[in-house]
């Protein structure tokens, strides 16, 4: 795991979008894509760049279960908003958090398994969550339905009008599915990540109660992180 420490926020998404822009020149094809405020500023840089990104695929992590891909809290609504209107892809893909839970997961696996992620962007979870694989989740798992922890629906509810808005459940990608992306860049920002920071980096080995360091076990993971979420190091 190579760690990236940046002075700030701005400069470690300077160096997220190069990182993409490097692999999207060295042939990748299929970018795992994430939500949050976290990847808003890369995905800005991308939207601002000329990156052409009509040739290939995006895969999601995650989506609240119950909200419509029309719902201004959805993580489709959101991608559509930051990156893939202004910079669509051939082809988009996130969880559709109304279908069905057997049949969405059978449906997102199916599309992980034709499109094998090349690059995977991840956030972190202020308890070291990645994508809503929240603390205890198998470290096999593949994508499945989440209940989300009250941390989490802490840290998103300032995304909603009010903390009974926030959806329970969420569908996401599990840790193995995730784990096998040939590539993952991680990003941590704010001095609210310095936790999950210091649990993910000094991590000797995998561990479910933080779900993060499921990443100490693939061969090629870039940590990116600014100096208030390295405050802890
Ligand atoms: C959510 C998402 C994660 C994201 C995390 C951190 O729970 N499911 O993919 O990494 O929040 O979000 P933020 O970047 O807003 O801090």
């Amino acid at each position: 795991m190579e760690v990236l420490y940046t002075k700030t926020a701005e400069e470690g998404s300077e160096k997220a979008y190069q990182l993409i822009r490097e692999a999207l020149d060295n042939g990748a094809k299929v970018f795992g894509l994430a939500t949050g405020s976290t990847p808003e500023r890369v995905y800005e840089k991308l939207v601002e760049s000329d990156v052409d990104f009509s040739e290939a695929i995006s895969v999601n992590l995650d989506e609240y279960v119950g909200l419509e891909g029309t719902h201004e809290q959805s993580y489709q609504y959101f991608m559509e908003q930051k990156l893939f209107n202004h910079k669509p892809f051939k082809e988009s893909f996130v969880p559709n958090g109304v279908n069905e839970e057997q049949a969405e997961i059978e449906r997102y696996e199916a599309i992980l398994a034709k499109y094998p992620i090349d690059l995977q962007i991840l956030g972190i979870g202020e308890n070291g969550h990645i994508a809503f694989n929240e603390p205890g989740t198998a470290l096999d798992s593949v994508t499945h339905k989440v209940e989300l922890t009250q941390s989490t629906i802490n840290a998103n509810k300032r995304n909603f009008e009010k903390e009974e808005d926030v959806p329970r459940y969420a569908y996401s990608m599990g840790l193995a599915s995730i784990m096998k992306a040939k590539k993952i860049i991680l990003m941590a920002f704010g001095e609210n990540k310095a936790q999950a920071v210091k649990d993910l980096v000094t991590a000797t080995k995998a561990d479910p109660a933080i779900p993060s360091t499921v990443l100490v076990n693939h061969p090629d993971v870039t940590v990116i992180v600014d100096k208030a979420a390295a405050t802890l190091i």
